[in-house]
């Protein structure tokens, strides 16, 4: 395993491809999806349960049933991919037995492995790309008529903005909305731009009415999705990129992050709003002053800073300094009095010294982060540390930097917690808590999870207030107060 963290939610590359099913009908035909890796994927997944749904799917949650077996795969790290690998073994002696069983693959891992998988191994029978979801039941339709069907072409407008999501979650209380989609940035160790292509940003409106009938059925709170969310733009359509070459008209009236972020907390005021992922680098003050004044925008930050050493962030071309990141962490302080943060680290970046190393964990005792996504470093094909950079941090010197890291998180998170204790809170029930049916669970405002017991009259999708009693590192324990 080299994915870990200590605090809310636990991502687990072998685990994390718990079945997304779906149960559409398509002539009688039954479709199973499985999704791995980011936020952005498991909200594609529903993207193309909706666009199969369209076209008369019916789901299964049984692998055994399933006409079309779909795995939407991700990229970010070797481990991810070979996760995937053995699912579509594990998928393809299904086959065996009933051959005439398709399996496809979509998203990040399409492009790279799509040759091998169709051609090489044999283990698949259509490949499609994040951009080509559209296309999908043309593709079925050969696949069905005895073909291979590939489609991994990028796309400059893409954005699935008028498809409505299937909602593929395990509540009805909280849901994912893409605002933007692939990334310009380019940090060396990243395969995103080459997976997903350039960034463009989705119509301002189409996210508002999305959220207000998510709001009407029964949700109350929405994350809103990016690679890069501070980057969101929207001048009309088309690439971030080509916003220099659009009229003047439409780059006067343009929409950036910190505006969609309060058209969507005005349209939907009783909504609950987070957004993730923060780029350091594009986040400015007007969306630290837009979390500030409007009380429904959550006190929370998922603010990645990969290194704490500014050479190494230099060599990841992230854009930013330490100095410039402890900079924007006081402004948010400062702007946000009680804003919760977390973090991704990379350990074992190539040429990271002992020193870099130190630099990272004096980083997370500045910051004190509440929790923590934290990985070993994979080389990742095309990238330019791949071509550039040689992997030259020994994997047993990775590990034993991880463990360091993740015992510094462990504490960090153990003593924000800790401060909570004897505080109210106000609690968005998710569901029953994962250990016992006689206790809720739920977020607060900073995004951890509060646990307590039920009292017979509140439901899932009711805000409460709970006493903080107790805690561990990864959950507030309380009880509801009236
Ligand atoms: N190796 C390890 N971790 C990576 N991430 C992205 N690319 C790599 C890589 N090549 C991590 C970053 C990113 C998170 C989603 O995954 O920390 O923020
Ligand atoms: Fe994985 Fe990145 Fe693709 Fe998300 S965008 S699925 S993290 S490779």
């Amino acid at each position: 395993m080299n994915q870990y963290h200590t605090g809310n939610k636990i991502i687990d590359e072998t685990k994390q491809g718990e079945a997304l099913v779906l149960e559409q009908m398509h002539g009688g035909k039954k479709l199973y999806i499985e999704s791995y890796g980011c936020q952005m994927n498991f909200a594609d997944s529903e993207v193309v349960a909706s666009i199969l749904g369209e076209n008369g799917f019916q789901t299964t949650r049984n692998l055994e049933e399933a006409d079309l077996v779909l795995l939407n795969t991700c990229s970010i790290r070797d481990k991810a991919e070979q996760t995937v690998r053995k699912r579509l073994k594990a998928f393809h002696q299904v086959k065996n037995a009933r051959p005439e069983m398709k399996i496809g693959v979509l998203g990040c891992m399409a492009e790279r492995v799509k040759d091998k998988l169709l051609d090489e191994e044999k283990l698949v029978d259509l490949v499609v790309g994040p951009d080509a979801y559209r296309d999908l039941p043309n593709l079925i339709e050969e696949v069905e008529s005895g073909q291979k069907a590939v489609n991994v072409i990028l796309s400059k407008e893409e954005t699935y903005a008028d498809v409505n999501p299937v909602r593929l979650g395990h509540n009805k209380v909280t849901a994912f909305v893409s605002i933007t989609r692939g990334c310009d940035n380019m940090c060396t160790f990243c395969v995103v731009p080459f997976t997903r292509g350039r960034e463009r940003s989705r119509d301002p409106q189409t996210i508002v009415d999305e959220c207000l009938g998510l709001y009407n059925n029964g949700y109350r709170e929405v994350t809103l999705l990016g690679q890069n969310v501070d980057s969101y733009l929207w001048y009309g359509g088309g690439l971030k990129k080509d916003f220099d070459k659009a009229s003047e008209v439409a780059r006067a009236s343009a929409v950036y992050f910190a505006d969609l972020l309060k058209m969507v907390a005005e349209a939907v005021p009783n909504m609950r709003i987070r957004f993730s992922t923060s780029n350091p680098q594009d986040m400015h003050d007007d969306v630290l002053y837009a979390i500030a004044d409007y009380p429904n925008i959550c006190n929370y930050i998922h603010l990645p800073v990969q290194s704490g050493s500014s050479k190494i962030l230099k060599t990841m071309n992230r854009g930013h300094t330490r100095e410039e990141y402890f900079d924007l962490i006081s402004r948010i302080h400062k702007i946000i009095p009680d804003c919760a943060l977390s973090h991704d680290m990379i350990i074992g970046f190539p040429g990271e010294t002992e020193e870099d190393h130190q630099d990272t964990l004096s980083l997370m005792d500045h910051v004190k982060y509440n929790y923590g996504f934290m990985f070993k470093y994979s080389e990742r094909p095309n990238t330019f540390a791949a071509r550039k950079l040689e992997d030259n941090v020994p994997d047993e010197i990775k590990t034993r930097r991880l463990t360091e890291v993740i015992n510094k998180q462990g504490g960090h998170s153990l003593v924000r917690n800790q401060s909570r204790i004897g505080m109210v809170e106000e609690v968005l029930i998710e569901g029953n808590s994962k250990r016992s049916d006689e206790h809720w669970s739920g977020r607060n405002t900073q995004n951890t999870m509060v646990v307590f017991p039920k009292s017979g009259d509140e439901n899932p999708g009711d805000f409460v207030r709970v006493k903080i009693e107790d805690c561990t590192s990864a959950t507030l324990l309380g009880t509801l107060q009236s």
